[in-house]
């Protein structure tokens, strides 16, 4: 993982790291076989990480001294990446699949660029402002 997105926390650190896994064999799957099951199989580790993960980020937030406009939108982000990962889910496991291409794009905005612009919010308030 890149340094630059170490919160300074070992647990959400960890956490990160499991998720960008999960993208990583996302990414690394051969473009001209179909996945189904294997996309199914890694889209539900990732629900099941993420959540825990967002609860797990949340608990850490509340103890913060952290603005509460910040820690309102960084809540309303996590609860908007959930319903659209259930959503991604429900229609993979309908038969209903996106390209793997959309599916690589958007579990990386979920992991990295939620990061960057969210996560990456809480590292001067961790780390005793
Ligand atoms: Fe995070
Ligand atoms: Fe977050």
């Amino acid at each position: 993982m890149n340094p630059s997105l170490l919160l300074g926390s070992p647990t959400i650190d960890h956490q990160h790291q499991g998720l960008f896994a999960l993208l990583e064999r996302l990414s690394s799957l051969p473009r001209a076989q179909e996945h189904e099951e294997e996309i199914s199989d890694i889209l539900g580790k990732l629900t099941k990480q993420l959540q825990h993960h967002f609860l797990t980020e949340e608990t850490v937030m509340d103890r913060l001294a952290m603005p509460s406009t910040l820690v309102r939108a960084h809540y309303a982000a996590h609860h908007r990446i959930v319903e659209e990962l259930t959503q991604l889910h429900m229609d993979s496991m309908a038969g209903r699949q996106r390209p793997l291409e959309t599916i690589i794009a958007v579990v990386g905005q979920w992991v990295y660029q939620h990061i960057v612009e969210y996560d990456l919010e809480m590292k001067p308030y961790l780390n005793g402002k």
